[in-house]
């Protein structure tokens, strides 16, 4: 594919100058019809069974996609008091809200409780306590099903090396816990790690965790977590995941699973990448050129305070170049240059020696497959401002949907 813009007209009515003329740059756009259709395609992984998606807001946590979310018939999780009073103030009810903490306070549990949002807890420790507080309560647990999966070490969080959830043999042990305060397990749930293209391991861990339910009575509902990845090399020719195989294979095993028990709980999963990765874009402008010794550079605004996953993650972000309004094309020539942000900081790269169209001084990069922790992991380091965030509409035009910070944002914390 040369241009992802192009080929699904990203930007419809406005034009990615303008919009950082009136917004401000750097500036994360989303585009509403593609982030509606992947929310889409995750209400439907089983349509056999009762099935609800829940979106894992950590993703992106803006307002207007909650909203949408909600719309589109999705349920969500949270993982903090924050994320739970932003879900509230978009209008989720409780009931439509998730908690799946790890190692909160007993504060952050007790604020679930008095807002009937129904909790996962993750450890025995954290179980124990929330029997105190909630005792003849209802819970969910989550489990280790003993397989993770992820694009990186930090994101895998199943498996032998993870701080998440109850180890398997200790289900017992949990279960004997909520029998002591009356707490009925009426879920569980997993998450193996984020970003799979391959759905084996997950499957594996499906398989798993559907065994560890046999070991309760009877389960109101069983959560495979999230994790679905998206073509971040889509500009090589990297395919999309395929939905429709998982579908096939995992309903399978739903199939056994239900002959087996003799029973249909609520099966559930918890999207965050793949519902707001594709539709969101980071534009930036180029504020230098350089060649530094032997190494050429492409200075821009999009530091690691903006878009932290390349430097946290060594994480592949396809770019596309825009000089007066248009994507450049590659034909008129490549270079190989280290695409640098504007932070006080070596390891400030976007993209380490990359082949690019030739780069010059004031060309946007758009910077692909921004929707998902990219503004949520923003950050105001070396006294910058997180940038605003834009959608285009249905009808191709934008709406400011965040504010960019301002300084007066940022001084007034201070007393
Ligand atoms: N459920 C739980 C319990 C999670 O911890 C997560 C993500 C999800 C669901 C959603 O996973 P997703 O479908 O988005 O992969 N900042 C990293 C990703 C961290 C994911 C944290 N947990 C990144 O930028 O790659």
């Amino acid at each position: 594919m040369d241009s992802y813009i192009n080929s699904v007209d990203f930007f419809k009515n406005t034009k990615p100058e303008t919009l950082l003329k009136e917004y401000g740059s750097p500036l994360y756009v989303y585009n509403e019809s593609i982030i509606r259709q992947s929310m889409r395609t995750v209400a439907k992984i089983i349509t056999k069974y009762p099935f609800i998606s829940n979106y894992s807001i950590k993703a992106n946590s803006n307002l207007e996609i909650l909203k949408m979310a909600l719309e589109e018939g999705l349920y969500c999780d949270a993982m903090s008091e924050g994320e739970i009073r932003l879900l509230l103030l978009a209008g989720f009810p409780a009931e439509k809200i998730f908690f799946v903490p790890n190692n909160v306070s007993r504060e952050e549990l007790q604020f679930a409780i008095d807002n009937s949002i129904l909790t996962s807890l993750d450890s025995l420790s954290q179980l124990e306590l929330y029997g105190q507080l909630n005792p003849g309560g209802k819970c969910a647990i989550r489990i280790n099903p003993g397989v993770g999966a992820g694009h990186h070490d930090k994101v895998v969080t199943a498996g032998k090396n993870t701080k998440f959830a109850i180890a398997a043999n200790d289900i017992d042990t949990a279960i004997s816990i909520a029998d002591k305060y009356d707490l009925k397990i009426v879920g569980i749930n997993q998450h193996v790690g984020s970003l799979f293209m391959d759905p084996e391991p997950f499957l594996a861990s499906c398989r798993n965790i559907l065994h560890f339910a046999e070991r309760f009575e009877r389960l109101d509902f069983i959560d495979f977590g999230g994790g679905y990845g998206v073509p971040y090399h889509k500009l090589s020719g990297e395919e999309s995941f395929d939905f429709n195989a998982l579908t096939e294979k995992l309903t399978k095993l739903l199939d056994e699973f239900v002959e087996k028990v003799g029973y249909t709980p609520l099966f559930k999963t918890e999207p965050g990448r793949f519902v707001a990765c594709e539709g969101g874009i980071l534009l930036g402008k180029v504020n230098a050129v350089k060649t530094n010794v032997d190494k050429k550079f492409v200075g821009t605004d999009i530091g690691m305070n903006i878009l932290m996953r390349p430097v946290l993650y060594d994480s592949w972000h396809d770019l596309e170049v825009i000089r007066q309004n248009e994507v450049v094309d590659r034909s008129e020539g490549t270079e190989t240059v280290t695409v640098v942000g504007n932070i006080c900081e070596s390891g400030d790269i976007i993209a380490n020696e990359r082949e690019l169209p030739v780069i010059q001084k004031n060309d946007i990069i758009a910077v692909l497959d921004a929707g998902a922790y990219g503004y949520s992991m923003a950050s105001n380091y070396n006294m910058r401002l997180r940038p605003a965030e834009v959608m285009i509409d249905r009808n191709g035009n934008a709406t400011l949907i965040r504010k960019r910070d301002t300084f007066e944002d940022l001084f007034k914390q201070f007393l």
